[in-house]
């Protein structure tokens, strides 16, 4: 075969040079061995779901709507649905927001790829938090943006050290995930959000919150949103994007999420999504529309919130029981997620990518933390999501954890 016949007709775009597939999806390819406690999804737990509640949701809307609900539709999304979406804004205490301040999105993950589509050439700079979503990270480099990295700690986002960003580098935006963090848990103070805000007025600086975790709080319910603050700080809806969705109160298979932005971006965003896949499903849209017009949804996240919040209090207690001091966390006040750190106290293994290996052979998984931080990895770090395991399987899994800590050394 001559070079020219053997050379691949397929020649990808440059910009795929920029990423590369995930190390977790890797790793996920290890959890099929039966009986593994797996700490390692981002998923909600599946058993949790409304089965009930989405199916009647569905036949209603089939029974109400047939035409609209199998038709094409708009690609700002199904009016119903974004009248109902301003409404649940609404009631977390986001103000004067009507449903055209908003578009419907294939998930969050869509939204964020739009912003990625409409707001980065290559070599912008965008600041996220360190550690951050993976696939947002990946979105974003695809598009060619260089990544900055701002600190998280218990509080989130240290503002300062924004401040300091933003003035040194004036990135195209920010992004955060200020409530219950993928993968950092963290919960935003009230005093960091009203600064967040003050700061993207004054430095005229796009702000994206990415908002899926916000509902799922376990004692009481966290500062408002950005959204929901913005009204005290004047100036600041200009600056600020709202990533929402309903994958983790109520099912990623529905692939409902939505973006509030100022109108000339929602505008690129809907053309971008028009070549996209024209709009989110009819259907699924307006089942969540019917499901949130059936008043199901409070009844539903107090159910989640309850689970979650035994399960990641089980979890906490027995990291604490089993791993005392190698092992450095703040407990989650909501979301699926712990964020933890191996100290390496008394000699044992700080390398969080080491003992994700060796804890698959004693049947616990988690996500290593590194692949995170878009620079500088910190490889002590681990993620560990109690969402989809009972409190017994918990303690079981963390047990297992232990065990392969003491071998790693
Ligand atoms: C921080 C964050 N943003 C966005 C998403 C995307 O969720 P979806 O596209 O299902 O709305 C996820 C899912 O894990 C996430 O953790």
């Amino acid at each position: 075969m001559t070079d020219q016949a053997s050379a691949s007709a397929v020649r990808l775009a440059e910009r795929l040079a920029n990423v590369e597939t995930s190390a977790i999806r890797e790793l996920f390819k290890l959890l099929g061995k039966p009986g593994i406690v797996s700490f390692a999804g981002g998923f909600p737990d599946a058993a949790l779901f409304d089965v009930e509640g989405i199916r009647e949701a569905m036949l209603a809307a089939l029974a109400t709507n047939p035409g609209a609900a199998l038709q094409y539709g708009a690609t700002e999304g199904f009016d119903p649905l974004r009248e109902q979406l301003a409404a649940f804004m609404a009631s977390k205490g986001a103000q004067a927001l009507a449903p055209t301040d908003l578009i419907v999105t294939t998930g969050s993950q869509q939204a964020l790829d739009l912003i990625g589509k409409t707001l980065v050439s290559p070599g912008d700079k965008v600041i996220v938090e360190a550690p951050t979503f993976l696939a947002t990270i990946q979105c974003f480099r695809l598009y060619g943006a260089e990544l900055l990295t701002v600190p998280v700690d218990g509080q989130g986002a240290d503002v300062e050290a924004l401040q300091h960003l933003i003035e040194l580098h004036r990135p195209k935006f920010v992004y955060l995930i200020p409530t219950f963090g993928n993968p950092s848990g963290a919960q935003m103070s009230l005093e960091r959000r009203r600064r967040v805000l003050e700061l993207a007025v004054r430095t005229r600086t796009l702000v994206v919150e990415d908002d899926p975790y916000g509902d799922l709080y376990f004692d009481a319910p966290p500062p408002p949103s950005l959204l929901a603050l913005s009204h005290e700080v004047p100036g600041s809806r200009a600056c600020l994007v709202h990533c929402g969705s309903l994958s983790k109160v109520l099912s990623p298979g529905l692939r409902i999420g939505w973006m509030v932005a100022p109108p000339e971006l929602l505008a690129k965003a809907t053309m971008c999504k028009q070549f996209s896949d024209a709009h989110t499903s009819t259907l699924a849209q307006a089942t969540a529309a019917q499901y949130l017009a059936a008043g199901r949804m409070p009844a539903t996240l107090q159910r989640v919130r309850r689970i979650y919040a035994q399960r990641a209090a089980a979890m906490v207690q027995a990291l604490r029981q089993e791993l005392g001091a190698a092992i450095d966390f703040v407990p989650p006040r909501g979301g699926l997620f712990v964020w933890a750190r191996l100290t390496g106290a008394n000699g044992r293994s700080a390398d969080g990518a080491a003992l994700a290996r060796l804890a698959i052979e004693h049947g616990v998984a988690f996500v290593p933390g590194a692949p995170f931080f878009a620079r500088d990895p910190d490889p002590a770090t681990l993620r560990l999501s109690f969402a989809t395991v009972d409190e017994e399987r918990i303690r079981e899994g963390v047990r297992r954890l232990a065990k392969a800590l003491e071998q790693a050394g």
